[in-house]
């Protein structure tokens, strides 16, 4: 599927309710899963990748119904899960591989994760490495990569101390999972923060863990209690547009029940630093915190996003540069690396994309330089490369574009955005 883009006449406006939160959602179905009971998940995001998750479970015995808004997840404990009769089938989904393969290394079955072209290009080492000092049973295709496959566990997982040597949520959380199948503490340190949604649902879960600096503590074998969860909108969905109405004049947008958690809103600190007019409303909730977001065109200038930075925006850094390429003066974008390990090597997606659009961008070192300065782009033949973050912040761009964009293969939005387009034309109207 491509779309053709026109530019943004009159600017934006309106609201819209942003996409429940990808990540929150996905652990909660994991977590919930091996709760020791009932939980009600509201706000769940029925896109691809987190249905990755939701089938996964299921194939492992676990009871999980969606009636109405709602899906209810009958948890049986840590021990319940059942082998699944064939392979688990992660499609795009990191996420789903690296945090289940945490949990699969506990069990006393054995399974094999697979995934689609793009996941089976990710590097699973990071993941490996750790379990395997835990004493896991756990094994991939050479080089690392999928599919991995799991068990039967031959003793009780071993707790362990581990820095990661990237900031990485999905290692943490994979860790942190084994962690409570381990005899013990586990304990983990990240070189700089990142996003914390699963120290935070343990916690409320009532699981023994402990967080001082960037070391979180989790003592293992404990029961997790069983609690309802309601999933904040997605900040990354949101940042789409965000950027979009920032750059398209005349813009005025509200959008509602944004997830606020500090370890997921670098892009409104850095859009805020850039000049961005964005507000934040009526914040509520406490586990994880979410508000409304108003967020008027505005002059954007060119500012230094640091490597320290790069963990609390991860997903949002394609629409950053964009949004870097059409402010006035130069951006740097500092420690890019594991940029080339998403969905698509994003480095490259967004300097090629850029560069058909006409703006100035390279690659120097660990950075992304953009000197900025292009208020409107050239009209364009654009890609996705097959991935959804891609595919958006390129529709973001040529709502700036001289005319109308194509942007090819954007199928892929369906891992995280299934109504992407259709909310945009409603901001349109
Ligand atoms: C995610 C963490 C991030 C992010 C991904 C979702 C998560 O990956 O890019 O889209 O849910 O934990 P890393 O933690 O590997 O950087």
């Amino acid at each position: 599927m491509d779309w053709k883009i026109k530019k943004a006449g009159s600017g934006l406006k309106g609201e819209i309710v942003v996409p429940p939160d990808k990540s929150v959602s996905h652990r909660a179905v994991m977590f919930a899963s091996i709760a020791a009971g009932s939980c009600r998940i509201s706000n769940f995001l029925f896109a691809e990748d987190c249905m990755r998750t939701y089938e996964a479970f299921r194939s492992m015995g676990v009871d999980i119904t969606r009636s109405g808004g709602f899906i209810e997840i009958k948890g049986q404990g840590m021990k319940a899960l059942e082998q699944p009769a064939g392979e688990l089938y992660m499609g795009n989904s990191g996420t789903s591989m690296r945090i289940l393969s945490g949990i699969l290394a506990g069990q006393d079955f054995p399974a094999r994760m697979t995934g689609d072209g793009s996941l089976s290009r990710r590097p699973m080492r990071r993941v490996i490495e750790p379990l395997l000092s835990m004493g896991a049973v756990i094994s991939s295709l050479d080089g690392g990569l999928p599919p991995i496959s799991t068990g039967p566990r031959k003793a009780p997982l071993k707790a362990i101390s581990y820095r990661t040597p990237v900031a990485s949520a999905q290692v943490k959380s994979c860790v942190l999972a084994a962690g409570l199948y381990a005899d013990g503490v586990t304990s983990v340190t990240e070189p700089f923060q990142s996003r914390d949604h699963t120290e935070r649902m343990l916690e409320y879960f009532a699981a023994d863990i402990e967080r001082q600096g960037l070391t979180t503590s989790l003592k293992g074998l404990k029961e997790l209690s069983p609690r309802d969860i309601e999933v904040p909108g997605d900040i990354s969905s949101a940042a789409f547009f965000i950027v979009a109405a920032l750059l398209a004049d005349g813009s005025d947008v509200i959008l509602r029940k944004v997830g606020l958690n500090s370890t997921r809103d670098g892009a409104l600190r850095v859009l805020k630093r850039m000049g961005g007019r964005i507000e934040v409303l009526d914040v509520s909730g406490d586990v994880e915190p979410q508000g409304d977001i108003r967020v008027r065109s505005s002059s954007l200038k060119g500012t230094v996003i640091e490597a320290e930075e790069i963990p609390l925006l991860i997903d949002e850094v394609p629409v950053l540069a964009v949004a870097a390429a059409a402010a006035e003066g130069a951006t740097e974008i500092r420690g890019i690396s594991e940029l080339k390990v998403k969905e698509s090597d994003r480095v490259k997606s967004v300097v090629e994309d850029l560069t058909r659009l006409g703006a100035e961008i390279s690659e120097e070192g660990d950075r992304l330089i953009i000197p900025g300065g292009s208020e409107r782009f050239e009209p364009a033949d654009l890609e996705s490369f097959g991935d959804h973050r891609i595919a958006m912040s390129m529709a973001v761009a040529a709502l700036i574009s001289g005319g109308e964009c194509v942007v090819r293969n954007t199928g892929c939005v369906e891992t995280s955005y299934p109504a992407f387009l259709a909310d945009l034309e409603k901001l349109r109207a």
